[in-house]
């Protein structure tokens, strides 16, 4: 079988003397949506992170077959991956238009980018319609929405989302998941999203993960993981 888009072998992580992911594996396929659930402080955002090479990491982390540890940031975001780290992170004193101009950092057509900037305000109307605002001065969804499109603007293979619902109205989370399931469907960006919202994320995602101190401890469709009985008790509360 060829190995899958996204391949993390073994990961082990630490913020110093610290480990916080302890022998980790997991994979995203091509097209794939997997969604990554656990408590606070389970290691989710570590692992994106991981990935990033924003945290000091052992193992193997593979994308397209290449390995992605020992390597710079900058370099690993070069090779196909947007994060859209927890918290949003856009820039408040710049214009939405400007944030996404960012987001097209890796590019130089400028045609093209026009092009993708124009295609994001169509599935994010409100951002078209906030295109000469401050970043900064949008509401939370609004923001969030920005950080999704201005990651998409890198024309990523992968998305890693860290918790996109966090501080949303549950009629926006369920709005940007809509948009997310579009864009997945027809730009076939693979999507890697750690969520609170346990029970929206996995009717979204096609496979998911649940992470304890560091390591999986299940995984499975979406399906086995919402059947599994330990699951539901601990994140969907039934
Ligand atoms: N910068 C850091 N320095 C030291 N410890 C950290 C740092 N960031 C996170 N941690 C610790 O690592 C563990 C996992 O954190 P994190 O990956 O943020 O978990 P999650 O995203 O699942 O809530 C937690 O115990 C947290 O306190
Ligand atoms: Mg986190």
């Amino acid at each position: 079988m060829a190995e899958a888009l996204l391949q993390l072998s073994d990961v082990h992580a630490a913020y110093g003397e610290v480990e916080v992911l302890r022998g980790l594996d997991l994979e995203v396929g091509e097209g794939e949506v997997v969604v990554l659930l656990g408590a606070n402080g389970a290691g989710k955002t570590t692992t994106l992170r991981a990935i990033c090479g924003m945290v000091g990491t052992r193992g193997s982390v593979r994308l397209a077959g290449q390995e992605l540890v020992g390597r710079p940031t900058e370099w690993v975001i070069r090779q196909g991956i947007a994060h859209v780290p927890q918290g949003r992170g856009v820039f408040g004193s710049l214009s939405v238009e400007e944030n996404l101009r960012v987001g097209a950092w890796n590019r130089r057509d400028t045609a093209g980018i026009q092009a993708d900037i124009e295609r994001w305000y169509g599935v994010f109307p409100r951002l078209a319609e906030r295109r000469t605002q401050l970043a900064g001065g949008m509401s939370g969804g609004e923001q969030q929405m920005l950080a999704v499109a201005r990651g998409l603007m890198g024309r990523p293979r992968l998305l890693l989302l860290d918790e996109p619902s966090l501080g949303l109205a549950q009629i926006i989370t369920r709005e940007l998941f809509r948009q997310l399931e579009q864009i997945n469907r027809e730009e076939s960006v693979s999507m890697l999203i750690v969520e609170q919202n346990a029970e929206l994320a996995l009717s979204f995602a096609g496979r998911g993960y649940v992470l304890e101190s560091g390591s999986i401890v299940l995984g499975g469709t979406a399906d086995e993981v919402r059947g599994n009985e330990d699951m539901r008790r601990a994140y969907l509360g039934y």
